[in-house]
Order: structure tokens, then sequence, then C-alpha cells
């Protein structure tokens, strides 16, 4: 059976202080389920946050990484480096990264190669824009993104592969994909999985769904075959929000 995942991607928002009572604010509420939760705060904050939850079920994530392990790049982070603090998840691919730091599908594939390369496990972010689903061509756009960074992969790094389905026009907008377009998306995805690896090892992996997921609407998108889970934006920054949505997975 695969998991099922709630992750919550803070962007760059929260500072040390206000990450700190953030997560306070999570614990107090937070019962653990079969659901797996994931937080993503800023760099700044990761340590911190490894040492407030150390005892707790919930893990973190960052949001990026350099692909190389060190080296003269001046203001990166590496996955080596994310791991000797502790960190052992990392988002990959979002499409904040490609579009305002120009990440193209050949980087995100180096970047995925080194995460798995050091032990994370990789949140792996795609999406079609606004212009690729009204020209209908979301399936082509979605595939490429998912054959160049992820088909080369070798079957033994997958479960340490979680995919994201967040299509752009739905990402801090107030829309949401409606239940359907997801779930024919992941279903998709799934198939494409199965073709260049095995049935398997596709009903295995984790495929969450993001884009303005709100407590009134997590539970609709959830409740599809092919969801399981999410990765949640602006309504992960509220602990109330972030545990709704959670307990509704
Ligand atoms: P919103 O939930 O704010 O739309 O953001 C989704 C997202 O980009 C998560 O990575």
């Amino acid at each position: 059976m695969r998991k099922k995942i709630v992750a919550g991607n803070w962007k760059m928002n929260k500072d040390s202080i206000d990450s700190e009572n953030l997560i306070l604010d999570i614990l107090k509420i937070y019962v653990e389920s079969q659901t797996e939760m994931i937080i993503a705060p800023p760099f700044t904050n990761l340590s911190n946050a490894v040492k407030i939850l150390k005892s707790s079920s919930i893990k973190i994530a960052a949001q990026n990484i350099h692909y190389a392990d060190s080296g003269a790049y001046t203001g990166e982070i590496s996955a080596k480096m994310l791991q000797s603090i502790g960190v052992e998840n990392v988002i990959i691919g979002h499409s904040e990264r490609r579009t305002y730091f120009n990440e193209t599908n050949e980087l995100i594939a180096k970047k995925v190669k080194s995460a798995l390369e050091n032990n994370m496990r990789v949140i792996f972010c795609f999406g079609e824009k606004i212009d690729d689903r009204s020209s209908g061509n979301q399936n082509i756009v979605v595939k490429k993104q998912i054959t160049d960074a992820l088909f080369n992969i070798s079957e033994s790094y997958w479960s340490n592969i979680v995919l994201a389905y967040e299509p752009v026009w739905a990402i801090g907008t107030g829309e949401t994909a409606s239940p359907q377009q997801a779930q024919e998306i992941h279903a998709y995805v799934r198939e494409l999985i199965a073709e260049n690896y095995s049935n398997s090892l596709s009903e295995n992996v984790s495929i969450l769904y993001g884009g303005s997921i709100k407590p009134n609407n997590a539970r609709d998108i959830f409740s599809n075959q092919d969801v399981d889970g999410g990765l949640i934006g602006g309504a992960s920054l509220n602990a109330k929000d972030f545990i709704d949505i959670f307990n509704a997975c």
C-alpha cells in the first residue's frame, strides 16, 4: 500500500521566531495517523525544526538543493549538507523554481540524482501552465517533465521518490484543479511509470496534488483513487488550516 502524505511548502515565509511558533502550534494539535506529515521551512529554519521535531513523527524537507555535493557555487546548499543536519527530504522541480530561477528539466534531473545518491527522499513537482491546459497539451508537458528528470533513475531508487502534480495555474490562485482533472493526470502518470518500470512500482509511488488546497476542498481532492495526499502552500502557514487538511487525508 502506498503512503499518504500531506506536506507543507512554506516557500520564502516565516523568520526563525515565527517558524518555531508555527511548528509549536502544529505540534499542539497534531495527532499522529497513517498519513505522513512533512513540513518544508526555509533553509534558515531547518536546523531548529530538526531539533524541535526530533521525537515527533513529523518529517522535514528542504525546498531546494544544488546538484553538486560541494564546490565553488556561492550561495548554494547541497544534499550532503542537508543530510548532515538531519534533513531527509527535498522538494525539487517546483514551478516557482522553474519559472523564476530558470530551472530546466536537465538541471532538475541532476538535482534529483544528487538527492537520491545522498539518500534523500525527493518530492518531485511537475505540472502544466494555463496555456498548455487550454490547448489540451497537459499530458505532453507532464510526460516530458517526468521522462527527462526521472525515467533514467534506476528502479531501486524509486522508493525515495514522491511525485507532486502542481498545475501552475492552480498555485496561489485560489483556483484548484477539479477532483477529476487531478485524478486524470495522476492516473496518466501512474500509467507512464508502469510502462517504464512495472505495475507494482507504479502502484507504490505516492502522487500528491498541490495547488490552492484549503480545508474546505481537501477532502474532495484526497478522495480520488490516485491522489495520495497534498503539497500545500498558503494554507500550510496556518497551523489549524494545515492540520485540518492533514486530517482530511
Ligand atoms: P498554494 O497551496 O498556495 O496554491 O501553493 C501550492 C504549492 O505551490 C505547494 O508547493
